[in-house]
């Protein structure tokens, strides 16, 4: 692909998925306040935005590979966000004095580590036929499997802070 078009296709990619987390948070923001049907319409229209990163992505890639290449690909990025990339941020956020930056970036670091070794667990039982539900800390992303702790382990959030996804 002529490299201009693989280039925009990147930021058009990065620039959708920021979009539909965007109108995610807004949706969540509306069901608080109140407002079911704007909720809804942030929601659709974050699935939407995900649907257009979705295409660039396939453009950028041809296709998407087999799920155990995906596994695999997935461990690595994780690893990189623990090791590369988070720890410059978190240095940086430490220096200016802002912690709840630094506390976030800290977090997500620690809990990427542990989003890797879900995938690996799963790369090594992709044939056994174990069922887990996954619970999801709304605080700082640690995934829990089969039921939620009484509080993270990561950010120590409660019970409730947990939520199911399947
Ligand atoms: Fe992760
Ligand atoms: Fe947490």
């Amino acid at each position: 692909m002529p490299s201009k078009s693989e280039k925009n296709l990147a930021i058009a990619f990065a620039a959708e998925s920021k979009a539909a987390a965007r109108n995610s948070a807004f949706a969540q923001k509306a069901e608080k306040d109140g407002y079911p049907q704007i909720a809804r319409l942030f929601r659709a229209v974050a699935d939407a935005e995900s649907v257009h990163a979705r295409r660039y992505l396939l453009l950028m890639r041809g296709k998407i590979g087999a799920t155990e290449e995906n596994l695999e690909a997935a461990f690595q990025n994780e690893i990189k966000a623990n090791v590369d990339e988070y720890p410059p941020l978190i240095k940086d956020a430490m220096e200016e004095g802002l912690k709840q930056v630094e506390r976030a970036f800290s977090q997500s670091r620690d809990v990427e580590n542990t989003h890797a070794e879900l995938y690996k667990k799963a790369m090594n039982d992709m044939l056994s036929d174990r069922q887990t539900e996954y619970y999801v800390c709304q605080v700082c992303g640690y995934i829990a499997e089969d039921s939620p702790p009484e509080n993270c382990p990561v950010c120590g959030a409660v019970k409730g802070k947990f939520k199911k996804v399947g």
